[in-house]
């Protein structure tokens, strides 16, 4: 488990203690370029133990992409994913959970999704018990637990989804907008199990549209334009005081078409 200390960021500066933590995954030069089109291209990213990283970016930016390359679901066209400083393998992404913006249901009840995805890991008997009961609590769905999990609420969904991930001790979590369309009270809990899941010393990379979300969740901000990474920092300085071109114009609600030129939004 990483240090505590390691989470502190002060004064919109990531700490000496969070830029010395262990280097848990890398992208080098990652490119995903089918049909020659590079949609994510030759992105650059260090992914350290414990830390938050939230993926930012418009729409079509390459940020799901570039999540399920990293997970290991897609191959890359060009450069490697790094996990403790070997290629990543299959061993690797069974230290990783993922949690999709459409949670992925088994067509079985809320308690078969639990113990299925426990089963599938080689975790049975009473520990697999045990975790299926704190994951429903976690999710508060423990009323619901014998529903057919396709039945379930998009918010009710999404907690499953992120507690049956939490369930099977993951080293790192992707998510990739977990609260779209969700309702506060919904997304309230949905930040509740992640924050959660970071106090247990579980390293997150989340990619949200919302920039309270990365305000409230993120440790460093990485954004994407073009399949391009074109800015990486900690997460308050990201947001008030952008660099690129492309992040402040996104952030601050304008039209960006490309890296030269950004149109102002229509005047009222
Ligand atoms: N498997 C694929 N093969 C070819 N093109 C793809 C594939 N998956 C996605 N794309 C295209 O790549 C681009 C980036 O897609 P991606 O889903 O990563 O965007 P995104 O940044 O997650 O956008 P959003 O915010 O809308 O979810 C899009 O133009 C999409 O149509
Ligand atoms: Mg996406």
């Amino acid at each position: 488990m990483p240090d505590a200390r390691l989470k502190t960021i002060e004064g919109g500066r990531t700490s000496p203690e969070a830029a010395q933590a262990p280097l848990l995954m890398q992208a080098r030069k990652l490119s995903f370029c089918p049909n020659g089109k590079p949609l994510v291209d030759t992105v650059d990213l260090d992914i350290r133990e414990g830390r938050r990283l939230v993926v930012m970016g418009a729409n079509g930016a390459g940020k799901s992409l570039l999540l399920r390359l990293l997970h290991g679901l897609l191959p890359p066209s060009g450069g490697e994913v790094v996990w403790q400083g070997k290629p990543l393998d299959r061993a690797a992404m069974r230290e990783q959970a993922m949690v999709f913006q459409r949670p992925v249901m088994l067509r079985r009840s809320v308690i078969a999704n639990l113990q299925f995805a426990l089963a599938v890991r080689g975790i049975g008997g009473t520990e697999r018990r045990r975790r299926v009961e704190e994951a429903l609590e976690q999710a508060r769905l423990g009323d619901l637990a014998r529903h057919p999990a396709r039945v379930l609420s998009g918010g009710e969904q999404q907690r499953l989804a992120l507690a049956r991930a939490l369930a099977c001790t993951p080293r790192l979590l992707f998510l990739d907008e977990p609260t779209a369309s969700l309702d506060p009270a919904s997304t309230l809990a949905i930040e509740n199990l992640i924050a959660t899941a970071h106090a247990r010393g579980i390293t997150i990379v989340m990619i949200t549209h919302d920039k309270g979300q990365a305000r409230r969740l993120g440790d460093d901000i990485a954004f994407l334009h073009g399949g391009r990474l074109v800015e990486t920092g900690p997460a308050a300085r990201v947001l008030e005081t952008p660099n690129s071109g492309a992040a402040r114009a996104w952030l601050e609600g304008r039209l960006y078409l490309d890296d030269l030129s950004s149109t102002p939004s229509p005047t009222p």
